[in-house]
């Protein structure tokens, strides 16, 4: 008999969380992609992950309960353990981010973070334009090469975690017989048995 009582699926990511994680991959691979064909769409994809970001950051404070910082980010013990279970093919199942995810989540926000802010420099610096050329300028800087390295060393490891990104996410979800990615399209999970 089919139990009434427990629904198949509840809600689980709000649906700005689901935008801003869709706009954010598809900002990035287009930032990635256009660096060396053009200039106006690397720039604006480059500010699209800014305004992102600000944004996530925000809502982690004070967004929905599987949205905040509280919910996901954990200390080092809690990580150490979950990455134990995890080899051992024991790792619990959880509705929201896992202790592993979460650290994932906070590199790659940090990655972008340094990538961008290097971008606006070199932007700055070069072309005299962008949200930070004023400040560059004050601060007399002329030579791009560092921040140009910055940008594309932290641009390249942020390609590396999205890598590792998705291949935990496929391990997670065959681990747990859950479809990640549908949930972050569709928001809703199964619930906790
Ligand atoms: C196109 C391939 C991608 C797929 C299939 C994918 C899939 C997912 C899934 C399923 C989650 C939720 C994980 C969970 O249940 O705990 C997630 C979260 C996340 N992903 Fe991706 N992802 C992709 C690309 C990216 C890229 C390119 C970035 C950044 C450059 C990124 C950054 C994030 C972030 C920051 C979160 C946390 C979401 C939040 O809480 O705001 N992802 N991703």
């Amino acid at each position: 008999m089919q139990d009434t009582t427990t629904p198949a699926t509840i809600k689980v990511w709000d649906p700005l969380i689901r935008i801003f994680h869709w706009l954010l991959a598809a900002a990035f691979f287009t930032a990635y992609l256009s660096a060396e064909e053009s200039q106006t769409i690397h720039t604006l994809a480059g500010y699209l992950i800014s305004g992102l970001i600000v944004g996530r950051l925000l809502w982690g404070f004070i967004g929905t309960p599987h949205a905040r910082f509280k919910d996901f980010i954990v200390g080092p013990g809690q990580v150490m353990r979950y990455g134990k279970s995890l080899l051992q093919r024991r790792s619990p199942r959880y509705l929201g981010h896992n202790p592993a995810g979460a650290v994932m989540i906070v590199l790659l926000l940090l990655s972008l973070t340094i990538v961008a802010c290097s971008g606006m420099i070199t932007l700055g610096i070069e072309e005299h334009a962008g949200p930070l050329a004023g400040w560059v300028q004050s601060m007399g800087w002329h030579d791009d090469d560092v921040a140009e390295e910055i940008h594309e060393f932290f641009a390249n490891f942020t390609l590396l975690l999205v890598f590792v990104h998705i291949s935990g996410v496929i391990i997670e979800s065959l681990l747990h017989r859950d479809n990640l990615i549908k949930a972050m399209i569709t928001g809703r999970k199964r619930p906790q048995s």
